[in-house]
């Protein structure tokens, strides 16, 4: 497909804009899960989803199935979701136990908590064979981070640290001192690119989310919007509006109360005036915190189920040993806002949706517009699209041979 971003007629810098057909293409869908998913280094779980021995967390990661477990003196590893014998998945959940041995349902043969095989029934059949390393599940790279285990599916890409680069310091401060709550997953209907923009897009909140919009009422908007290369990237912005405002405007909204009461106080982060973060770790990752009143310590991530379907997972994070009070305002501010039916999270779903219904005219209107914020350099504004461009001039260097080859 040539260049998709300087090949375009509309007379703006091709940075600026993308083509549309990378969210409709079938032959580009396919060139990112090995060009993009198997090259990257991918967040899996944080590691108090899995306190005890055997427990496990999968994930299918560019078409892989894989999974995740903690073995032995409290070892984490990673290996392929597979069975050695004729290939059924051993762990069959999201998430679970498999209290030291993965036993396949089909022909019952175990693996540790390593992948490695530990017995076949009726295994005479086999003579010698079953010593063999062939019959062990292959690994998986896995690296932990601040307690974030990420796997990669490449030998050949960069240590993990090295990949997160200048967004390693935020995933410090996010996850310190904070163990996972829980998570919720939905699917999406569009392609999975469209999420993670609206990760990154601080331009739409104001008008997708009524709930938000009310408190903008007045408000100066004030914050950044940060590029931190390697298609990593920070929106950060001070409070906008304050409790009060907020409990009176869903009210207004909704005619009910906030399910949570959003005045119980987290400890504030100390000396932060730009106190809300949203940090996008390429390329479907992020983090998003608020160091004050509104609590809210949440992670995404969106994976492609097909070009049209996607899976967007959250995790609700708390500090550890807060009181009761703020843990469960937590709980019920996340759900409330931040789930598939949440105030907010609801209102992204249909913004991708409509998004992805609208490229079936690709043909006729052929490009998308990132065009906010003129300054130079690789910081704008809190709703300029810095962050946007930071995640397509990284997508546009992986994908580089596939869309030249696209034709
Ligand atoms: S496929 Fe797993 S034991 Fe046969
Ligand atoms: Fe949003």
């Amino acid at each position: 497909m040539g260049d998709v971003w300087r090949d375009n007629s509309l007379g703006l810098d091709g940075s600026r804009v993308i083509d549309r057909r990378i969210y409709v293409d079938p032959a580009i869908y396919a060139a990112e899960q090995e060009q993009i998913f198997a090259r990257t280094w991918q967040w899996v779980a944080h590691e108090s989803e899995l306190p005890e021995f055997g427990d496990y967390v999968t994930a299918t990661i560019a078409g892989r199935p894989i999974v995740v477990s903690r073995g032995e003196e409290g070892r984490i590893s990673a290996f392929f979701n597979t069975c050695t014998h004729r290939g059924a998945l051993i762990a069959p959940h999201a998430r679970g136990n498999s209290a030291g041995s993965f036993v396949c349902l089909y022909h019952a043969w175990c693996f540790d908590t390593e992948g490695k095989l530990t017995s076949a029934p009726i295994p005479a059949a086999y003579g010698d064979n079953l010593r063999k390393p062939c019959y062990d599940i292959p690994q998986v790279r896995c690296e932990i981070f601040a307690g974030a285990i990420f796997v990669c599916l490449d030998p050949a890409v960069e240590p993990l640290e090295r990949f997160l680069g200048q967004s390693a310091p935020y995933i410090e401060t996010f996850l310190g001192r904070h163990q996972a709550l829980g998570r919720v997953r939905w699917v999406m209907e569009g392609n999975w690119k469209l999420w993670h923009e609206n990760f990154r897009d601080n331009y739409h909140p104001m008008f997708t989310h009524a709930v938000i919009g009310a408190n903008y009422q007045g408000v100066k908007i004030e914050g950044v919007n940060l590029d931190l290369s390697q298609g990593h990237s920070l929106l950060a912005f001070p409070s906008q509006g304050n409790p009060d405002q907020i409990k009176s405007s869903v009210r207004r909204l909704t005619g009910r109360p906030m399910a949570a009461d959003v005045t119980v106080r987290a400890r504030p982060t100390a000396g932060a005036t730009l106190n809300h973060n949203i940090m996008a770790v390429f390329p479907n990752l992020d983090f998003q915190n608020s160091g004050d009143g509104v609590l809210q310590n949440v992670l995404q991530v969106v994976r492609p189920l097909s070009i049209d379907r996607s899976v967007v997972e959250l995790v609700a994070f708390g500090e550890v040993g807060e009181p009761p009070a703020v843990r469960q305002a937590r709980l019920d501010r996340c759900l409330d806002g931040q789930t598939a039916a949440g105030k907010i999270s609801g209102d992204d779903n249909e913004a991708a949706r409509r998004c992805f219904a609208g490229f079936g005219a690709v043909r006729e209107v052929r490009w998308s517009n990132m065009d906010r914020g003129q300054e130079q350099g690789v910081q704008g504004g809190k709703n300029d699209e810095y962050s946007l461009r930071a995640f397509y001039s990284a997508y546009k260097e992986y994908m580089a041979g596939a869309l030249a080859a696209g034709g």
